[in-house]
């Protein structure tokens, strides 16, 4: 076993954890962020995406001691005060789901997009999203809530403030 400790949605957590255990079965098995899902066994579908360091990750492709010392963010952390994220204001106003399984790593990659690019192309947005898969095919809303967010004032100030400047690894 190996110890850990690290901040995750802004609580202070420590354990200790299997070696081989990924983030996003220690986040969703040990810390019980079931919003953060699974979607495929490859690495390609991006629902377990999170914010490692403000940096959006898959989850399922970094091992928990890899976070050892971070701040991870999950689709649970990112609203405030109880008042939704701005790009999940956008998300929900524009309908950018159907069975909502795609949506949470969809959400946290928009953010870090948003951060990195605060007023993207239609080609930007798509191309920044292209790691996140939606089996439903709702990219159409999808890349319309992020034109959303991204013109609603404070938008991009909020993502990064949310937590710190990244990219997606
Ligand atoms: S579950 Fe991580 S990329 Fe699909
Ligand atoms: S809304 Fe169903 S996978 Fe995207």
């Amino acid at each position: 076993m190996a110890r850990i400790e690290l901040v995750v949605d802004g609580a202070r957590v420590a354990d200790d954890v299997e070696p081989r255990m990924l983030l996003v079965h220690y986040l969703r098995e040990s810390l019980g962020k079931t919003g953060t899902v699974i979607g495929c066994d490859t690495s390609n579908c991006g629902a377990c995406t999170v914010h490692l360091d403000g940096k959006s990750v898959k989850s399922c492709n970094i091992l928990a001691v890899q976070a050892d010392g971070c701040e991870v963010t999950t689709i649970e952390g990112l609203a405030t005060d109880g008042q939704l994220h701005p790009v999940q204001e956008a998300f929900h106003e524009c309908h950018a789901l159907q069975c909502g399984y795609c949506t949470p790593g969809m959400i946290m990659q928009s953010v870090d997009l948003l951060r990195d690019n605060p007023d993207p192309s239609e080609e930007e947005i798509r191309l920044g999203l292209e790691g996140n898969l939606c089996r439903c095919t709702g990219y159409h809303n999808i890349v319309r809530a992020v034109q959303t967010a991204a013109g609603s004032s404070g938008a991009a100030a909020n993502a990064g403030a949310s937590d710190s400047a990244g990219g997606t690894r």
